[in-house]
């Protein structure tokens, strides 16, 4: 089993206003994953795709998983937690529109229909649903949403596609995660705003990296910080995860065919 990550800085404009959609990566992407795939029909594959702008906008500025001031708090965050749900919805549309039209199977599950939360973390969730997906060669395609949380004081909690992976790789125990971004892998620090910064090829621990940047300020769920803090949960549990740029056309199908030279392996030796 493959868990696969398509990152909202990918196939999203992540740092627009607006919810903008990057077309042209999403179906290069699904051509790559279905070129793999043919050749090995049993592979069961689960994507999960990050918010970007359809997302962490809105959770922004709805302030989404901050503990309720009063009742006028929480009519605006209820609000913003439906309409934050509604554009994620429709940026998974585009990601399955893009599946279906190269064959692979695509069915979405909806994380806000399927999780529960307690203190920001999935606490519960509708597991066999996913398993009888994949059971039946169907491809679950999940996404970074907003689901309840059963802390009253918040109730209402922003979920990042990297915790979801985290979760699910946890139940269901992939022989390979692999998550794509828009950069080479792991840094020592945010490549995007130093020169100097150099590729890291192993990452074992959150002081590999010498600076906690996230990513841009929209970044809601923690940037790379918070990605490898996910992984790193996985790794100690053995099982491994790859980062890698998906900008760079035919790296994502390399990584599905096994490539492990490719960007950056999260991983405890
Ligand atoms: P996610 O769903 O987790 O948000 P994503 O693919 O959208 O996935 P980002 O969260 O945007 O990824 O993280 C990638 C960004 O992290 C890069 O664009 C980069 O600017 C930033 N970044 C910060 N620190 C580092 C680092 N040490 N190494 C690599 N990238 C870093
Ligand atoms: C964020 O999910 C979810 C919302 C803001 C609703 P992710 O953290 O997985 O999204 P990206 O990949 O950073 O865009």
């Amino acid at each position: 089993m493959i868990i696969l990550k398509l990152g909202g800085s990918i196939i999203t404009n992540k740092d627009s206003k607006d919810p903008i959609c990057n077309y042209g990566a999403l179906k290069r992407l699904a051509n790559e994953i279905k070129s793999v795939l043919i050749n090995n029909s049993k592979e069961k594959l689960i994507v999960v795709h990050g918010a970007g702008s359809f997302g962490h906008n809105f959770a922004n500025k709805y302030d989404i998983g901050s503990i309720f001031k009063d009742e006028n708090d929480f009519n605006y965050k209820r609000k913003g937690f439906s309409i934050t749900n509604n554009c994620t919805k429709k940026l998974n549309t585009y990601v399955c529109d893009a599946l279906i039209e190269f064959d692979i199977p695509a069915i979405a599950v909806q994380p806000s229909s399927i999780f529960m939360a307690e203190n920001k973390r999935i606490i519960q969730s509708n597991i066999d649903l996913i398993k009888k997906y994949l059971d039946l060669g169907l491809v679950p395609v999940l996404y970074g949403d907003v689901i309840l949380d059963v802390n009253e004081h918040i109730n209402l909690v922003v979920i990042s596609g990297d915790q979801i992976i985290n979760y699910l790789a946890r139940e269901l125990r992939p022989n390979k995660v692999i998550l794509g971004t828009d950069v080479d892998g792991v840094y020592n620090k945010n490549p995007k705003t130093n020169v100097d910064s150099k590729l890291i090829h192993q990452v074992s621990s959150l002081n590999d990296l010498d600076s906690q940047d996230s990513t841009t300020n929209i970044d809601v769920t923690g940037g790379m910080f918070g990605k490898i803090k996910e992984l790193l949960c996985l790794a100690e549990l053995g099982i491994n995860s790859q980062i890698i740029n998906a900008n760079n056309p035919n790296l994502m199908k390399n990584a599905l065919l096994g490539d492990e030279t490719i960007g950056t392996i999260v991983k405890i030796d």
